[in-house]
C-alpha cells in the first residue's frame, strides 16, 4: 500500500492513478476525503491533520509516502514556514509509521539561498527529507503541462478573450514544460528505489516565455497582439484582472521566478511527452473556462 498526499488534486492524481495501474493498494491524505473521488473506493481517503499520532496512524502499513503537499503562494496564516512544519511533522509521522521511502515533489532549481519564498521553502523541505533518516527521492517538476495545469490554460483563456497580451520583459527567459503523466511516472519509478536520489522532472523542449505563448496562441487560433512590457506594468495588469476574476493570477515572485528561467532543468530531459503535441490534442478545450486557483485551493 502506497499513500498520496492530494490524490483527488492535480499531480497527486497522476501519481495515484500510476499506482493504481501497476496494482498497487492506494490511500490519500487530503482535505476533503468526503469529496467525489475520480477513482470510486479503489483509493481510501482520510483527512490530512498535522497531528503526529493521527498521522503516523494513517500512514501505518505504507511502503511508499508520495508527498505533493505544498502552497502556491501563501495566504492569511498558511505561510510557507507553517508548510515546511507540517512537512517535517509528516516526515517525522513516515519515520514512526515506518515507511520504507518518501518522494517528494519539489521544483526544479530548488535553493536554500533563493530570495524566492518558494524556491527556498522547496529547498528546505527537500533538506528536511534528506536528513529525516528516510530512503527519499526528490522529484523537481519544472512546469507541468495537463488538462488540469492553471498557468498555460490561463494563458490560452486570455488570449481567446484579449485583444493583448503583455509578455513582461524581453519574453526571452525560458521554461521547460513536463507533461503530468511523465512526472507521475518518474515519481513511481523513483518510489520503487533504495538509494538517495534527486532529478528534475523536465521535458524534452525549452521554450522562451514570449514562444510558448505564441504557440499557445496559435494554437487557440488567437489574434490577440503580444506586446511587450515592463514586468510592473504585467503585474499591474494582472492584478487588475484577478480582481475581476477574484483570483491571482500570477504573484511578483512568481514573475521574478518564471523570468529567471527557473522553470527550465539545468539537466538532461527526463520527461518525453512533447508539449507542442499536448497543444494541438487539446487546442478545442485549453482556455475555453478560466480556471480559478482561488477557488480550487482556498475556497
Ligand atoms: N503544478 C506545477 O506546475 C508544479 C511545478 C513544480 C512543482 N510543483 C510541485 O508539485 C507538487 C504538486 O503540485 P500541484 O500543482 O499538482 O498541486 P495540487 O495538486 O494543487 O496540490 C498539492 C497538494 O497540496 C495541497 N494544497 C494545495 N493548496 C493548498 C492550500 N491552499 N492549503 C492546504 N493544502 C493545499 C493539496 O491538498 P488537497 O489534496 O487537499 O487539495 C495537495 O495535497 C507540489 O509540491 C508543487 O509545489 C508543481
Amino acid at each position: 500500500m502506497d499513500v498520496v498526499t492530494g490524490a483527488f488534486s492535480f499531480t497527486g492524481r497522476y501519481v495515484a492513478a500510476r499506482l493504481l495501474e501497476l496494482g498497487r493498494e492506494v490511500r490519500t491524505l487530503t482535505r476533503h476525503p468526503q469529496s467525489a473521488s475520480p477513482f470510486g473506493s479503489r483509493v481510501e481517503a482520510f483527512p490530512l491533520d498535522f497531528e503526529l499520532d493521527t498521522l503516523t496512524g494513517r500512514l501505518r502499513g505504507a511502503d511508499t509516502l508520495y508527498n505533493t503537499y505544498w502552497i502556491r503562494s501563501p495566504r492569511g496564516n498558511l505561510t510557507f514556514e507553517r508548510v515546511l512544519d507540517h512537512t517535517a511533522i509528516l516526515l517525522s509521522a513516515a519515520r514512526e509509521a515506518g515507511v520504507r521511502r518518501v518522494v517528494q515533489l519539489s521544483v526544479s532549481n530548488a535553493s536554500a539561498s533563493s530570495v524566492l519564498p518558494y524556491f527556498r521553502g522547496k529547498a528546505l523541505a527537500e533538506e528536511a527529507l534528506s536528513s529525516s533518516g528516510l530512503s527519499y527521492s526528490i522529484v523537481r517538476p519544472t512546469l507541468v503541462f495537463a488538462r488540469e495545469d492553471v498557468l498555460v490554460n490561463n494563458i490560452a483563456w486570455l488570449l481567446r478573450r484579449l485583444p493583448l497580451f503583455v509578455v513582461p520583459g524581453s519574453g526571452r527567459y525560458t521554461l521547460q514544460p513536463v507533461a503530468v503523466e511523465d512526472v507521475a511516472e518518474l515519481a513511481v519509478e523513483a518510489g520503487s528505489g533504495t538509494e538517495p536520489t534527486i532529478m528534475d522532472a523536465a521535458g524534452p523542449d525549452i521554450f522562451s516565455f514570449e514562444e510558448l505563448v505564441r504557440l499557445v496562441r496559435e494554437a487557440v487560433g488567437s489574434r490577440a497582439a503580444i506586446v511587450h512590457g515592463s514586468p510592473r506594468l504585467a503585474l499591474g495588469l494582472s492584478a487588475l484582472t484577478g480582481k475581476i476574476l477574484r483570483d491571482t493570477l500570477v504573484t511578483g515572485a512568481e514573475l521574478a521566478g518564471l523570468m529567471g528561467s527557473l522553470l527550465t532543468s539545468q539537466a538532461a530531459p527526463t520527461g518525453t511527452r512533447r508539449f507542442a503535441d499536448w497543444l494541438g490534442e487539446n487546442a478545442d478545450s485549453v482556455g475555453r473556462s478560466y480556471v480559478s486557483e482561488r477557488l480550487r485551493n482556498w475556497s
